[in-house]
Parts: C-alpha cells; structure tokens; sequence
C-alpha cells in the first residue's frame, strides 16, 4: 500500500529535494478561505505583538497541514518545534517540550488525534491558561506544583477530526478544514513544481498531470516527478500533454486519478455486491486491503468525485462509477438513480 504511486501519504522519494514546500502564504496554492482567515488573524496576532491563537488544521493526507504549520510560524516569525501525537509517549516528554518553547513560538503537534489521554490532559491548562500541572512524587506525599508557559500557538494536524476529544477540539481557537484541490490549482502547484525543478512543461501538459492528481498536491508532485523521467527518456525533456498521458498510463493512474486499489475497490462492490450497499468491513476483506486504509485514504477520493456513496447499509457504487470503469447500469438501479441521482 505504502507503494501506491497515488497514495496521498509521504514516501521517502518524496523528501529527495524537497525545495518544493512552500514557505511563505503567498506561494501557497488554493485553500484560498483558509489562507484569508489565517492571514487576518496572523496580521492581527503579530500587531498586538501576541501569539496567534491555537489552530487545528484537519484534512486527508497530502493537502498541505505541515506544509501550512510552517508557513504559519514564518509568518509570525518565530521557531517551530514538531512532533506527533505518537512521538510523544508520556506526559513528562511533552512537558519538556512546552517549557522549553520561547515567547510566541509554534508548537505542531501533527497526528493530534493519537495523542495519549494523560498527555492530552497536559495540553488542556497549557493551551486554556498557558500553564502546567505536575505532579512530584507518588502516594500520599505526592505534591502537584504549577509552572506558568511562554505564550504559544499549538498547531494540531489530524486526518481524523471525529476522533479529537471534545475538550481538546473546544480549546483551539481556529478550526480549519483543508479540501481537495481544485484541478486549476493543482495544475499551479504543478507548474510551480516544474519552474523549481527546472523542468520544460507546457500547460497541457500540467493539466493532464493535475486531473491524475486525486485532488492532492503531494500526488501531484509525485506524478511529476515520475512523467519527468519518461519525458527525459522519451522525447529529452519537454513535459507535454501527450507524455504526460502516456505516462500516467503506464503507470496505471487513470485519467481521473484512480489506481488499481481504487478501480478495485469500485470493481468489487459493482461485480461482487451488485452495486452495494456492502458494508467497509467487508469490502476491505474482499479486496484485501486494511478497513482503516480503505476508510483513510481510498474513499474520501471517492466519495469526493462521486464514484462512491455512503449509505446507512453501507458503501454504494455510484451511476458515475458504473459509467467511467465501463458497466452498464442494473435496471433495478436505472430505477433508483433517476429518482435519487
Ligand atoms: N497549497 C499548496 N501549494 C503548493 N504546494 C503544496 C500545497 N500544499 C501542499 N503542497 C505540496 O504537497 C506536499 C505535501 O504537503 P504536506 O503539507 O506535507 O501535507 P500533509 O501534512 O497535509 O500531509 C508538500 O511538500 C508541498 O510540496
Ligand atoms: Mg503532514
């Protein structure tokens, strides 16, 4: 799985190089509600000469959350400390992370929703009234002292945002949640890739690569990357529409993005399940795939261009898949779709 070439999670190829990570908000593509919003309260913070306010960046893989926790502390100009919810394994450990933080200082915490619940409890008094409780000593001679923190923001990133615990989620200030991109955006991400680079692309080129790009800037970069080389080999360097096609074919990303796990996926529930509804245990099963995956990072793709439809009995094909893999349409959901679709 961690070798899908459209898988939206970082892979090691994708550091190589990396001077593709925008730094600054102004050379971020897209998101352009959440970029405006943390503009306003990054101008606002920084002229009352305060810490911005916590924010929670929520979103599939590969949207941009790192990438805009960074640019948020450049913005402010002041340090990032990162870490994740997994990395950090007892509360001591995040302890010394926030006293350790200068005044206005960003602190990311990415996969937050993994956060331990005794570390979680820490974070409460730190966000809410920017200190600390610890506890010294154990049994009846334990005493909890009180340290008070520098100011800071707490970034938190999560793919999962329904897993937050309330008191946590209720103590950011800035809730944002990141989209799929669009494909006129992805194919500026793609020209922007391709001027840093140095490649030789043309606009249909970028095109052609942002619609395989399953809305997701890293996939975006990643088929780049991998076209390049055939455009090398090829025809000794220019990216065009047609090298683009061809390579993305060969590749097995379909002109919509979808792979193998994903036409799988559809194939399955409309062979297998008659269109469905067929529950994502079972799903996952048949296809062999893990249910958190498939939940993670096949369907949001799916449900987001309409290829897939939760239901309360579970996953559906939509007429849209049945038409883009080459099925014709059941009579007895001929009936249902014009009514519902
Ligand atoms: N808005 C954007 N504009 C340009 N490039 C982006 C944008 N968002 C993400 N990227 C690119 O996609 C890559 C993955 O983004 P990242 O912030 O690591 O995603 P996430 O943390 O949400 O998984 C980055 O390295 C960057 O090159
Ligand atoms: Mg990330």
């Amino acid at each position: 799985m961690t070798e899908r070439l459209v898988a939206p999670q970082e892979q090691p190829a994708d550091r190589e190089g990396e001077g593709l990570r925008p730094q600054r908000l102004s050379d971020y593509i897209g998101q352009r509600k959440v970029k405006e919003n943390l503009s306003v309260f990054i101008q606002a913070a920084s002229t009352r000469g305060e810490a911005l306010d916590h924010v929670l960046l929520y979103g599939p893989p590969g949207l941009g959350k790192t990438t805009l926790a960074n640019i948020i502390a450049a913005e402010m100009g002041v340090s990032v400390r990162t870490t994740s919810g997994p990395a950090i394994e007892r509360p001591g450990d995040l302890a010394a992370i926030l006293t350790a933080l200068e005044p206005r200082d960003v602190l990311f915490i990415d996969e937050i929703h993994r956060l331990s619940s005794a570390t979680e409890e820490i974070l409460y008094s730190a966000m809410e009234d920017g200190c600390l409780d610890i506890v010294i000593g154990k049994g009846p001679s334990a005493r909890s002292i009180r340290l008070s923190l520098p100011p800071f923001t707490l970034v938190g990133a999560t793919t999962r945002a329904g897993q937050l615990t309330s008191p946590l989620r209720d103590r950011f200030g800035v809730i944002s949640r990141l989209e799929f991109y669009e494909v006129e955006d992805l194919k500026e991400i793609v020209l922007r890739a391709a001027s840093i680079l140095r490649l030789n692309i043309t606009d249909d080129g970028a095109e052609e690569i942002a619609r395989r790009s399953r809305g997701t800037p890293r996939v975006g970069n990643r088929l780049l990357k991998r076209v390049r080389d055939f455009a090398l080999v090829w025809e000794g360097g220019a990216v065009t529409q047609t090298i683009a096609r061809e390579a993305l074919n060969r590749l097995d990303v379909d002109p919509e993005g979808l792979d193998q796990i994903d036409q799988k996926a559809l194939k399955t529930i409309i062979l297998t399940f008659a269109g469905g509804p067929v529950g994502l245990d079972t799903l996952a099963a048949t296809i062999g795939e893990e249910s958190i995956t498939l939940e993670d990072v096949v369907e949001p793709f799916l449900l987001q261009m309409g290829f897939l439809q939760r239901t309360p009995r579970g996953r559906m094909a939509t007429a849209r898949a049945y038409q883009h893999l080459g099925y014709s349409l059941p009579q007895s959901r001929m009936d249902s779709v014009l009514f519902t679709e």
